[in-house]
Formats: C-alpha cells, structure tokens, sequence
C-alpha cells in the first residue's frame, strides 16, 4: 500500500510543486483535488463484478492481512455496488476509522471492565479490525471512508481525482464530504486553512489534507517514488494541538528489557476531539529537567499517530502544593531494588521474572513485529498470565482450547481461532522469532541480516560475540546482546523448548525472482494470513502466471479455508494442491 509524503507548511507544499512541475509542466494547470487525511486504518477493498470478494488491511507493510469477515460488519460498507460502470475487478482504498464518539465510549466501556484503553481512535480502528471474532468488531462502531480506486487498464471513465471520489460516491461506497476541487496552489492554500478550522469539529480524527493533483492523466507521468509513494500527492500535515490539564500523580510502567518509564496521570482533557488521560514522561531525566511536578498544571500534546506527551508545567499556576516526583527505589511490580546504570537514562528492574517485564515480553513475543499471533493482544496475554495458563512464551504452544474457554470473554469458535493462530505462528522465519525473542538492540533489520547470514539459530547460537561484530549492520553492541543472549542458560532452555514444540528455527532461503517464471497458479479459498490480492502480486513478481480457474496447464492449487469447487476440480485432474505456508516457501518470502 502507498504512503505519503508530507509537507508540513505552505512553503514546503510549493516545493512539492516546483519538484513535480520540473517532471510534468502541466501539473501548474491540472488542478488540485483536496480531501480530509482520515487517520485510521488503510485497508484495500476489492470488488469483482460489483461484489465484495475480499477485504485487507497494510498486514506488517509487505504482506497485508486479510480481515473481510470483519470489514463485513461495518454498515457503511457495500457488499455489492449500485449503480454501473465498475471494472469488472478493482481494488478500492480507503481508511477504516472510529469516531470519536464511538472511541470514548469504548474507552469508557473498558476502563470500567478494568482493560486497558486505546491511546488513540487509530489504535482502536486497526485493534479493532484485527479480532478473531468478527463479532467483537461489529460492536466497535467502525467506520469507512473510500478514496481510491486501483483497476487494471485503467478502465475507470474519469478524468479527475474529484471524478473519483464522485463516482465511488454513485457506486454506494462512502466518501468523506468536505474534498473539493480547486484550480492552483492559491486557492488550495485558503481551502487547506477553511478545512484545518473544520477538522477539529469533525467526529473523526483528521491529521491533514491530502492535496492531489485532480488530472489523472498526469498520476502515472509522475509516478511514485521508490515505489510506494506516489508524486501527485501529499499530506499536508497540520501542528499537533496542545491542551492544558493537571498532572494527578506520575507511575512507572515496566518495559519487557526491565526498563522502568515514567508516565502522567491527567485530569482526562480532550486534545485534537479525544479525551487523553495518560501521556508518556519518557525519563526522570526528563521530569527533572522540565521541573514536572505531582499536582502541577501542564501543557498536553498530541499528534494523530503519537502517544500523548506531557511538554511541561505551567509554573505561574502552582500553588506550593505540588509534589517532587523520584524514580522509586523498588520496582512498582515486583519490589525488586531498582538498578541505573551510570551513564543510562533508564532505570532497569533487574529482575527477569518480574511480572511487569513477564507481560510486555510475551505481548510483544505475540506482537505483530514478532510471530504475529492473531487475537493474542496485550490483555489476553494479561488473562493467560493471571490465569495461570501460562508462565513463558514457550506455554503458549501447548496452551489447549478446552482451557482458553475457561477465560472471560473467550467463546469456544475465538478459542480455537487463537490456538489456530499460535499453531501458525510455529512457521515464522527465523527473522521473525529473533524479533519476537526480544534480544536488546536486535529489531527487524539486524535480525534479517542475522537469519540470512546464518540460516539456523543453532550456528548464530554458536556464533563469537567477535564474528557477530564483524558482520555488516550488526556491530559491538548488538553482537554483545547476542552473544550474551545465546550464552544464557535460561534463554537456552527456552529456545530449546520452543524447538521441542515445532517451532521454526530457521530462515528459508531467498530464491532468485523470475524463479517461478512460466508456472500457472490458481488461489482458492481464504489463505490464513495473505491476502488474495497479496498472494497474486507475490507470485507475479516471481514470473508466475495467477489465473481464475484450474486447467491441465495449473502449476498448482493454492487453497485455504472454504475451498469449493477449483478443488474438486484440482483434484479430479490431479493438479497438485498447497497451502499458504508451501506457497510462501517456494516465493521463498518468509518475511
Ligand atoms: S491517498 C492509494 N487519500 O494516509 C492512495 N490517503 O499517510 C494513496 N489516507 O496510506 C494515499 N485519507 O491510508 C490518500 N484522502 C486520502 C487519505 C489517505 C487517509 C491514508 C492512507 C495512506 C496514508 C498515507
């Protein structure tokens, strides 16, 4: 899926046109076409002959996640589209979103059931679109907003963005209201300021203006760049809005490396349309240097995608009443004596099996950066840890569905669901479990270029803190982290349980592309986690040919859930039929 560039000011929108006018000099007399950023969840919605046939959301940015049971809950979106005039099959992109009333109320819905709240509507959107059970997202309140349309031959009759956004609007998708046309960047400047003044009214998080340029014909003249961000258009981002509230007390959270991070309790205030009652404090240093205090009146920030900030207090209203704050000297969940190294910021809980640092490891373990398990959120994992049902990550693996039934909230079909979920997460490449296992200083990138040079976690295991340092991207302090991670005695029997369990410890080797070249696939049924169209775009980047129906001439099947007849067919002329995990083997694309 695309992303944006933005321009934060009115100069650096001209500069976006001076760069695209050096490209494409019409684009000066094309017009722009400017419509509210919804900041929610981007999902991909494709349509075959008018009807819905699948739903995905930007999945870990490379492969998307199919969520269409859950998309076919919100009211808003259409099953079949009215109207004429579709391609026979396009791909509509749009933003899922929670109105700001619907966030409150679901926020004040589990602060009373004792849950954690969502920082933000965005947050709450794309939770809301990933639960097992489509039930639980029909009850969100989630929203759509469609903007794009993808078909192939560009078979879609308009000329301009604004055609677009009408025609969606005819076919019964919905299109956010206020976009408007507007002839130069002029005018598009005193529209962008009418329209910053509404979005603050409106019942939804807006976090700019998406200013496009209305011909279409000159989109692909302009092209994207690297790919992914296309030039005809660009966010242009409004200020984060700053509020002023009191800071009732500062607590401490416990991150899974044991680092312990101050944050402010607030008198709830709404900042941007949402009421914020917990913004982060990053550090005692911090809290010092602004001189925040307990009690203190403070000013709040908060920009659409970013956790609440405290800036600092407001000095002229204290009262002599406020309190100082320190860094506890035993860690809030466990007691333990809290450790600071001299020349960190951080404070650390130096225990490992403080239950704080216990439940952000496996949440993140689960996380979608890690094995990526469906439906094994934050509370769940607090759930199975109360519970008792599991103690490590290793638990997870032999937790049974007749025990997740016991737990609040978890009916037998989401049961399985999540047990399915953790039985997949079995295959993830060794890439993947390296995130997953939260190695200090290892995130995405050194953990791919760990798999791929090693290949095993048995030889990175061995591997010399010396050998890993000399690998390009890794350096002294990750090798350190490494070395000393493998050389742990608890990390070891861990790693060897996971092994025991079925758990993938290895990275499947990337194969040249045009490797599939010539190969006829046909895709049937919903994959566990690629989505059709992702499926598709995969094989044909490798060579591979994706056609609609089984013929002597298919390569292979590729079936998931709810296969119907292309299977019977397969079968019946002794086509060879895989799964998703086959699949992604001969791509050759564990990440
Ligand atoms: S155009 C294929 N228009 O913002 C379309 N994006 O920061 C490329 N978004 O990924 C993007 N409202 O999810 C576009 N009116 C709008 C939008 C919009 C929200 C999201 C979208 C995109 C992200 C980029």
């Amino acid at each position: 899926m695309l992303s944006l560039a933005n321009a934060l000011d009115a100069d650096e929108l001209s500069a976006w046109e001076v760069r695209n006018a050096r490209l494409v000099p019409e684009v000066r007399a094309a017009g722009y076409c400017l419509e509210v950023k919804i900041d929610g969840a981007a999902v991909s919605l494709t349509y075959e002959e008018g009807r819905l046939v699948m739903g995905a959301t930007r999945g870990n940015g490379l492969v998307g996640e199919n969520v269409t049971a859950n998309l076919r809950t919100i009211r808003a979106l259409p099953l079949r589209l009215r109207g004429s005039g579709w391609p026979a099959r396009m791909e509509v992109r749009g933003e899922v979103y929670l109105p700001r009333s619907a966030f409150d109320a679901l926020n004040q819905r589990r602060e009373k059931e004792g849950r954690p709240s969502f920082a933000n509507p965005r947050n709450a959107a794309a939770g809301s679109l990933r639960q097992l059970d489509p039930t639980i997202t029909a009850g969100r309140g989630l929203r759509l907003f469609c903007f794009h349309v993808e078909a192939p031959g560009g078979t879609l009759r308009a000329e301009r963005q604004s055609d677009v956004l009408a025609t969606l609007r005819d076919w019964g998708l919905p299109v956010e209201p206020h976009y408007r046309s507007v002839k130069d960047l002029e005018a598009a400047s005193r529209e962008i300021a009418k329209l910053e003044r509404l979005l603050a009214t409106l019942d939804y998080e807006a976090d700019g203006v998406v200013v496009k340029v209305d011909a279409l014909r000159l989109h692909p003249e302009l092209g994207t760049i690297g790919d992914r961000e296309p030039r005809w258009a660009v966010a242009r981002k409004f200020a984060a809005e700053v509020a002023v509230t009191r800071l009732q007390a500062i607590r401490v959270n416990v991150g899974r490396t044991g680092a312990l991070t101050p944050y402010a309790v607030l008198d709830p205030v709404a900042i941007g349309g949402v009421t914020v009652s917990t913004a982060t404090l990053h550090n005692a240093d911090l809290i010092e240097a602004r001189d925040i205090r307990e009690g203190d009146w403070v000013e709040v920030t908060r920009a659409g995608d970013v956790i609440p900030q405290v800036l600092g207090p407001l000095r002229d209203r204290r009262t002599g009443h406020e309190r100082r704050w320190q860094m506890p000297s035993a860690c809030p969940r466990c007691g333990s004596p809290v450790e600071r190294p001299p020349d960190e910021v951080a404070s650390h809980c130096p225990n490992i099996s403080c239950p704080g640092r216990v439940h952000e490891a496996i949440a993140h373990f689960a996380s979608r950066a890690g094995m990526d398990i469906r439906g094994l959120g934050y509370e769940r994992v607090a759930q199975l840890l109360e519970s008792g049902l599991i103690e490590d990550v290793a638990d997870l693996y032999e937790v049974r569905a007749e025990q997740l039934v016991t737990l609040e909230g978890l009916a037998a079909k989401s049961a399985h669901q999540l047990v399915d979920a953790i039985a997949v997460s079995k295959q993830r490449p060794l890439s993947l479990l390296l995130v997953a296992l939260g190695i200090p200083h290892v995130g995405q990138q050194a953990a791919q270029i760990l798999a791929r040079r090693f290949h095993r976690l048995d030889r990175l295991a061995q591997a010399e803190e010396e050998e890993l340092a000399a690998i390009h991207g890794i350096g002294p302090t990750i090798a350190r982290a490494v070395a000393g991670f493998f050389h742990d005695a608890t990390n070891q029997r861990l790693l060897e349980r996971l092994e025991t369990l079925g758990v993938r410890m290895d990275e499947p080797a990337a194969k040249a592309s045009g490797e599939l070249s010539g190969a006829a696939y046909v895709i049937t049924g919903t994959l566990p986690t690629l989505a059709r169209a992702e499926a598709t775009r995969l094989l044909e980047t490798q060579g591979a040919r994706v056609t609609q129906s089984v013929s002597k001439k298919t390569t292979a099947l590729v079936a998931g859930a709810d296969p119907g007849s292309k299977l019977e067919k397969a079968t019946r002329l002794g086509i060879e039929v895989i799964d998703e995990a086959e699949l992604l083997r001969r791509l050759g694309s564990g990440t």
